[in-house]
């Protein structure tokens, strides 16, 4: 009997054991993990940073050119965030363009809760529904839009959008906003557009504030040359 117990006795403080390196090895593992992502995702950060201060050295050497304010602009964005909205801003400031934004029947929140709930749009490929009537293109000479990219493509509003929108042969500028790469939003968005006459488009990754003044100039140029090919 007492033989017995010892014997039991054993294999519990065995089972103790391995469940207690099983813990540790779990442990390990998981801060492993976190290490890794932590240096990889800085490592992203600082190359991403290094890109940026590269791409807008140039420009901000740069003079602004003026642009011709005889030409009226249209500037179609979404933004959930307002980095596309920013841009839109800084067109409309420089060229006196009308902007219209696309508003969702049911909003989005910002929160976190967004990455969910947009995975699950682009899995389900349902998208949601805007509100509201767009412009009469008819009225200008340019119209520009503006999208976030949201998983590598454009943002499930837009394609909403140009879901609904023909685009007559209108001459187009399409942006991208991101935070580092857009993927193939160009080429998607591209598709997306009904009767499209696309003669210019271009990137604008989120940039920490000390670029302001640069970024005006590269929207600048941009513009110049986009708005030189409209006849
Ligand atoms: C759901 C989601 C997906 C995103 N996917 C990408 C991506 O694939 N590539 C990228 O560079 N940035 C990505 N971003 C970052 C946004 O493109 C970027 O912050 C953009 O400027 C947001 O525009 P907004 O502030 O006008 O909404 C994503 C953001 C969200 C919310």
């Amino acid at each position: 009997m007492v033989a017995k117990k010892r014997e039991y006795g054993y294999i519990e403080r065995d089972k103790i054991n391995k469940g207690g390196m099983l813990m540790k090895i779990i442990l390990y593992i998981v801060l492993a993990a976190i290490v890794i992502g932590g240096i990889s995702g800085g490592l992203h950060l600082w190359k991403v940073a290094k890109k940026n201060a590269q791409e807008m050295a140039p420009f901000a050497e740069l003079k602004p050119q003026s642009l011709d304010k005889n030409k009226k602009i249209l500037v179609i964005y979404y933004s959930l965030t307002g980095h596309t909205q920013d841009i839109a801003e800084r067109i409309k400031a420089q060229t006196n363009a009308d902007l219209y934004a696309i508003k969702l029947k049911q909003a989005l929140p910002t929160s976190f809760m967004a990455y969910y709930q947009i995975w699950k749009q682009y899995k389900d490929k349902r998208f949601p529904e805007v509100k509201g009537t767009m412009p009469d293109i008819n009225e200008y000479d340019l119209v520009i839009l503006g999208s976030p990219v949201w998983m590598y493509t454009v943002s499930t509003p837009m394609q909403s959008f140009l879901k609904g929108a023909d685009f007559k042969k209108k001459p187009l500028a399409i942006y991208s906003t991101q935070g580092s790469n857009p993927g193939s939003f160009f080429t998607d968005m591209k598709k997306a557009i009904k009767n499209a006459n696309v003669i210019s488009e271009i990137e604008f990754n989120n940039l920490p504030k000390k670029y302001d003044e640069a970024l005006n100039i590269k929207i600048n140029q941009w513009l110049a040359q986009t708005i030189a090919k409209v006849k």
